[in-house]
């Protein structure tokens, strides 16, 4: 209990799967969680379970479209104004796209559309996250990216282009806030198939998920708590060493 009591961070896309783990982990140790989603009913599900805002915690929930500037500007306008401080920001909204999609059948608009929210909107939150963060004394943010980043995905091809951006972005923040002194850090967490709608979206049926299933070297696939507490610990302060690092959570696959 307690790891990240007093802070207060944004997670974005947090009215489902890995992002309302996560909101729900950092709550249980102390933070207060700024829940944001372009799902309004998602996102005020995940602060129901939390149990709205408490003193020295909870949550509450704000409208965000990542991929929009002035919605940056507005959210992280609003938490300054509320919270009166930004300690720690993920950076977890994103989209598969259609699937399959292989480069040969992906059209412009569904390539634009996944790297809008999946690049743009990770590269938003940086823009206009890390000032927020320098206010208040320096943060952590931590950025979703993919198994995918490592790996060829020809039935997601702009999803794995729109991943290996966001790991190569991450290290663009970290080294550039390290030696301009901002006491921020940026890291890149890498799942690999865990069991949220997205994850369930690119198994179609029992056959291919058990295929799946068994090419993983734990067994399974994972659940949005094993992401949640590899974020809990970037966003802690036990992680104050860390930055411009990848960390993948796979059950292995990543290894073979
Ligand atoms: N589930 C997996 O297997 C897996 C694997 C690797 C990486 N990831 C990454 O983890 C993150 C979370 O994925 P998930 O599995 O929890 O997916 P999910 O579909 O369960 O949740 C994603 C959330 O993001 C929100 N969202 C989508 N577009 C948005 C936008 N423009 N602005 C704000 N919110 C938006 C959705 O409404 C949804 O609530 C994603 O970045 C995803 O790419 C997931």
């Amino acid at each position: 209990m307690g790891r990240v009591a007093g802070k207060v961070v944004l997670v974005t896309g947090a009215g489902s799967g890995i992002g309302r783990a996560t909101a729900k982990l950092l709550a249980d140790e102390g933070a207060t969680v700024i829940v944001t989603d372009i799902n309004q009913p998602g996102g005020l599900e995940t602060v129901q379970r939390i149990g709205g805002p408490q003193p020295g915690g909870g949550a509450r929930f704000l409208p965000h479209d990542t991929a929009q500037e002035a919605d940056w500007k507005r959210i992280i306008d609003d938490i300054l104004a509320r919270e009166g401080r930004l300690d720690g920001l993920v950076n977890n909204a994103g989209i598969a796209g259609p699937f399959p999609s292989t480069f040969e059948s992906e059209t412009v608009e569904q390539w634009q559309r996944v790297l809008s929210i999946n690049v743009q909107g990770v590269f938003l939150g940086c823009k206009h996250g890390v000032p927020a963060l320098r206010s208040s004394g320096g943060g952590s943010i931590v950025n979703l990216s993919s198994l995918a980043a490592f790996l060829g995905t020809p039935n997601l091809s702009a999803y794995g282009a729109s991943k290996g951006a966001v790991r190569q972005f991450t290290k663009t923040v970290a080294i550039d806030c390290a030696r301009k002194g901002y006491k921020v850090r940026c890291n890149s967490v890498h799942p690999g198939i865990i069991m949220t709608p997205m994850g369930e979206g690119i198994l179609p049926n029992d056959q291919i998920k058990e295929r799946v299933r068994g090419s993983i070297p734990i067994g399974d696939f994972g659940a949005p708590e094993d992401i949640a507490y590899g974020i809990l610990y970037l966003i802690s302060d036990e992680s104050r060493f860390v930055t411009g690092s990848e960390l993948v959570i796979d059950g292995g696959m990543n290894a073979i």
